[in-house]
């Protein structure tokens, strides 16, 4: 019986939908908004900032995956929050975080074996100039597009990033950075770090024709089994998705910067 109260209950809240919530436009994205529908018809008076806050967050918790977009009322909330000082402040308490580990926790051995990774876009670049064009994640991620953009060079520097990296490579920490662009993408990628002002990475990983396919997640973890092989101790992490962590080996201690506007596994 139980297993069909559950489609008889989705039946009902398709029936008796409140007129508020339609506005919303949440239900008519692709049909598996169940959860933002359960949300709307509870007791709470939930105003739309309220369910695009909780979308943010919750994508941030890793509760919400596999997002294909930002979904379309939550646009001028993620617009308005990836320009915002509390983005500022948000990245800057994630390095705040770092530094902390750093000067509590890690034991630099300083023979040339401790390592730290970073992500690139995102993480010490940003794309949100791009994404200004591009409805802040509300279009479906168009990758030749993406490349188009990210060959002119012009990705700005995430201050509060270039501290860290500066924090570390000022106690002789190897830094690796893992991004998953593609091959072709390497002297612009390079040239645009140069540029804003990162220098003495040891290795710049990008993902290779025959890496395009698999997982960004199983490459990144790769990645580091390399590195780990070649006698590396990967102290820390930082990133601004998920697949920086996910799978074995770990790095010692991940650091999750936000990024509500795309999701790449
Ligand atoms: C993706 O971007 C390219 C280059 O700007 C463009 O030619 C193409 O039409 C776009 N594709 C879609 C589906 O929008």
């Amino acid at each position: 019986m139980a297993s069909l109260t559950v489609p008889l209950s989705l039946c009902f809240c398709a029936v008796f939908l409140s007129p508020a919530v339609a506005d919303w436009n949440i239900l008519h994205q692709n049909g598996k908004h169940h959860a933002a529908l359960s949300l709307a018809r509870s007791r709470l008076q939930i105003s739309l900032q309220n369910y695009c806050e909780s979308w943010r967050m919750n994508v941030e918790l890793h509760n919400i995956r596999d997002f294909k977009v930002v979904p379309e009322e939550c646009v001028p909330y993620i617009g308005n929050y990836v320009t915002s000082v509390q983005y500022q402040i948000d990245s800057q308490l994630t390095v705040e975080e770092c530094i902390v580990y750093i000067s509590t926790t890690c034991s630099f051995r300083k023979d040339g074996k401790d390592a730290w990774l970073f992500d690139v876009d995102d993480t010490l670049l940003s794309t949100i100039p791009y994404f200004k064009q591009h409805q802040f994640g509300g279009e479906m991620f168009n990758a030749t597009a993406f490349e188009e953009w990210a060959s002119k060079r012009k990705a700005t520097p995430l201050e509060h990033t270039m501290r860290l990296y500066k924090v570390l490579k000022s106690m002789g920490v190897q830094i690796f950075l893992v991004s998953s662009r593609s091959e072709n993408l390497r002297s612009a990628t390079t040239d645009n770090l140069v540029d804003v002002g990162y220098h003495g990475w040891k290795s710049l990983f990008l993902r290779g024709n025959d890496e395009l396919n698999g997982g960004v997640a199983q490459y990144k973890a790769n990645v580091r089994q390399q590195l780990i092989n070649d006698g590396y101790r990967i102290w820390g992490t930082v990133g601004d998705q998920f697949n920086s962590f996910a799978g074995l080996p770990s790095a010692g201690r991940t650091f999750k910067l936000p990024n509500p506007l795309y999701y790449v596994y």
